[in-house]
């Protein structure tokens, strides 16, 4: 379905990047992992399925440098530019939302601070 697609994944290794990149895959695309080196065995795992439609990058997004060597690399790699990007890279520590009577209010400045 996306097999002429360059996709470009931000925290693709791990959660709802790596769900996405999965997706993306398994539909033909071509797929940019771009993660904080230490992911890298995790990306690596998708390769092993996907294989050279597969890139790591080691990428930290607060680095524009990074980033812009990482889109460099998509180019030599995949001889194209990335037509989708998804922007999944960030933390955030679990809160509990819901509770034994129903939903928890957790304001966003309580949200904010905690951080
Ligand atoms: N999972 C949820 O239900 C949910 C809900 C709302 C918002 N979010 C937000 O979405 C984002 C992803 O959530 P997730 O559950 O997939 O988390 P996750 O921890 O499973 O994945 C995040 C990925 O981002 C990477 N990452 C972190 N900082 C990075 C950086 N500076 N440069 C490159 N990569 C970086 C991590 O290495 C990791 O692989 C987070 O910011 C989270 O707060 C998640």
């Amino acid at each position: 379905m996306f097999s002429s697609l360059i996709a470009f994944v931000t925290g693709g290794a791990s959660g709802l990047g790596r769900a996405s990149a999965l997706n993306l895959l398994k539909n033909g695309a071509r797929v940019v992992i771009a993660d904080l080196p230490h992911q890298e065995e995790l990306a690596k795992s998708l390769a092993q399925d996907f294989g050279e439609k597969v890139l790591f990058q080691p990428v930290d997004v607060t680095s524009e440098e990074m980033v812009n060597a990482s889109l460099d690399e998509c180019v030599n790699k995949f001889d194209g530019v990335p037509s989708v990007v998804v922007n999944c890279a960030g933390r955030a520590d679990a809160q509990k939302t819901v509770g034994r009577k129903g939903f928890l209010f957790v304001s966003w400045e309580t949200s904010f601070i905690s951080l």
